[in-house]
């Protein structure tokens, strides 16, 4: 093998971090789980804590385990589940249908065994209506919590501006008893807090102390550009047709994206970092249409630290095209000063699963193997969504069976996101291992392209190509923490882009085509003819692949290790 010129350096690895004091939430593959969906212990349909820690070996610990780092849990606290949790009825416990506080802490303990950290979902821009401090808020306009929500008497007989819930409607609701509005900006049921008033945000706070002394590992912040609204309450100017609801046509200044958020957040970041073992935390940065990266940047924190990480959402609204994701990519590392650091998701609780998106016959199991080894290559952390790893789907959900409010509502214009959150496929047993008691969401039959049991046999399974490509990421340091430059820009058939940590360089070539590609591959790669292939979707692991003449496979995903 001869070595011309060798690729530069860039500069987007940081220089302050040695090599043992990277966090390690830089390092992790994180996996968020749906509580209710992942695991029933107790026969009553619903997943729960119990059920996570049965299942905990397949996540991490034993050999053959997924080998993720960390769970976020989507919302375990009580509640009255109108949005299944994210309507928070008590902050400090664990809600009867998940277990108990002594269940909790033995997740914990279970979590940490196995290296597994535990990323809480942090729900704080808004309660639920039978939070007591919202039943006292409400009772009368003379209680001491009355300021605590946001209450606001009618202009001329009609709501006080023209804010919208985010879930439809006016954001306003009338209280008949107390002869006010407050302010919600998701369903009825989910009151917003006036984070203008100190003693909420000190209580938040002690609330958010609670859990860290508990030891979790971070937290996921719920709409965290939502917190504070304009002490003014004027109306959001409309934008020229954004979307088809009224929410969508306004240029949403008045009622997010406040400045006051980056202080609380500076504070909050202070007391993470007071505490051990670099607790993080990441932001849903609530947008709509999905903007470029500025917005979520923000929230990093110019001057002061803020957040570890926001969302970056773009990946879900991308089409199958090399373009669109080049794009985001792109975007993502332009926005991100020296010291952010990327994190990328192809799914949640919230949308359609990309392997649904990204649906195309025969196609749509290479086109997920191609979007996971995208996922899992890239500079920046990984979020996973359950059942990812075997190619769950977003089945279309009989009306009978829809729960989500969302779903409820708007039928059949938008059926919801019921199809994002069903029961995981652990086997072929009745309710696929999850339940023994029929499931509180419907899983069918081609729900899923494998399940836990038969895609860990097959060699060739989408599952075990997650569990290969976690394996792999966790070897080569230069793909966990490497730079990284976009290889072949104006081929639009394929992403490629190289890796590259000290000595350590490594390349990934992902053909997004059903088409075989041939070129020549120029000066592009910097003077090396072969690499060993670490990884393919097609070919030996070990072989040498030709640098000079870019040949890929249709659908082919490959992962090369330079040698020097
Ligand atoms: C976030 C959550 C979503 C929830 C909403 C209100 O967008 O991801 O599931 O419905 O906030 O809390
Ligand atoms: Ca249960």
């Amino acid at each position: 093998m001869q070595n011309k010129k060798k690729p530069q350096q860039k500069s987007n690895q940081s220089n302050s971090e040695s090599e043992d004091t990277v966090p390690w939430w830089k390092d992790a593959v994180v996996y968020q789980i749906y509580p209710r969906s992942f695991q029933d212990s107790n026969g009553d349909g619903i997943g729960d804590l119990q059920g996570i820690i049965d299942r905990l070996d397949y996540l991490n610990g034993k050999e053959d385990s997924l080998g993720i780092d960390a769970i976020w849990l989507s919302p375990i606290y009580p509640s009255p589940m109108i949005d299944f949790g994210y309507d928070i009825s008590d902050y400090h416990n664990i809600d009867p249908i998940f277990g108990d506080m002594y269940t909790f802490k033995i997740l914990l303990k279970e979590c940490h065994k196995r290296n597994i950290k535990v990323i809480m979902d942090l729900v704080i821009n808004h309660t639920s209506d039978k939070h007591p401090w919202f039943m006292e808020s409400k009772s009368s306009i003379d209680n001491p919590k009355r300021d605590w929500y946001i209450w606001k008497k009618a202009v001329n007989g009609k709501v006080p501006n023209n804010w919208m819930a985010a879930f439809g409607g006016r954001g306003w609701e009338w209280d008949e008893s107390t002869q006010e509005y407050y302010f919600h900006g998701f369903t009825v049921e989910q009151p917003d807090l006036n984070w203008r008033n100190p003693e909420v945000r000190n209580e938040i706070i002690k609330m958010i102390r609670f859990w860290l002394d508990l030891g979790v590992d971070g937290f996921r912040l719920d709409v965290v550009n939502y917190y504070f609204k304009d002490d003014k309450f004027r109306d959001n100017p409309s934008h020229f047709f954004n979307g088809i609801r009224e929410y969508e046509r306004q240029d949403h200044i008045f009622d997010r994206n406040l400045p006051e958020t980056h202080e609380f957040l500076q504070d909050f970041r202070e007391l993470l970092d007071s505490y051990d073992g670099d607790r993080m935390s990441v932001g849903e940065v609530f947008m709509h249409p999905p903007g470029n990266a500025e917005l979520p940047a923000s929230f990093y924190g110019l001057e002061k630290k803020e957040l570890h990480m926001a969302f970056n959402f773009s990946f879900l609204f991308c089409k199958w095209d090399t373009r669109s994701f080049k794009k985001v990519i792109q975007d993502w590392e332009r926005n991100l000063k020296e010291d952010m650091w990327p994190n990328y998701t192809l799914s949640n609780h919230d949308q359609k699963r990309h392997i649904t998106r990204y649906e195309k016959g025969n196609q749509t199991i290479l086109r997920a193997k191609i979007s996971a080894i995208m996922l899992l290559t890239l500079r920046g952390t990984p979020f996973l969504y359950y059942g990812e790893e075997i190619g769950m789907n977003s089945d279309s959900i009989p009306r009978k069976f829809i729960q989500d409010p969302l779903g409820v509502k708007y039928w059949p214009l938008f059926a919801g996101r019921d199809n994002c959150r069903q029961p995981m496929c652990w086997n072929k047993d009745e309710n696929f291992g999850f339940s023994t008691n029929s499931p509180w969401l419907p899983t069918s039959k081609e729900g899923s392209i494998t399940n836990v049991e038969e895609g860990s046999k097959n060699s060739n399974s989408l599952l075990n190509l997650y569990k290969k490509l976690i394996t792999i990421r966790k070897k080569e340091k230069a793909l966990q923490r490497g730079s990284q430059k976009l290889l072949f820009i104006n081929n639009d058939k394929i992403l490629a882009y190289i890796r590259i940590y000290k000595e350590q360089k490594i390349i990934i070539l992902l053909n997004f085509t059903q088409e075989e590609t041939r070129f020549f591959s120029g000066d592009e790669i910097g003077g090396y003819d072969r690499g060993k292939v670490l990884f393919s979707t097609n070919r030996k692991e070990e072989s040498y692949f030709d640098l000079n003449i870019i040949a890929l496979l249709p659908y082919e995903g490959i992962i090369i290790k330079l040698e020097t």
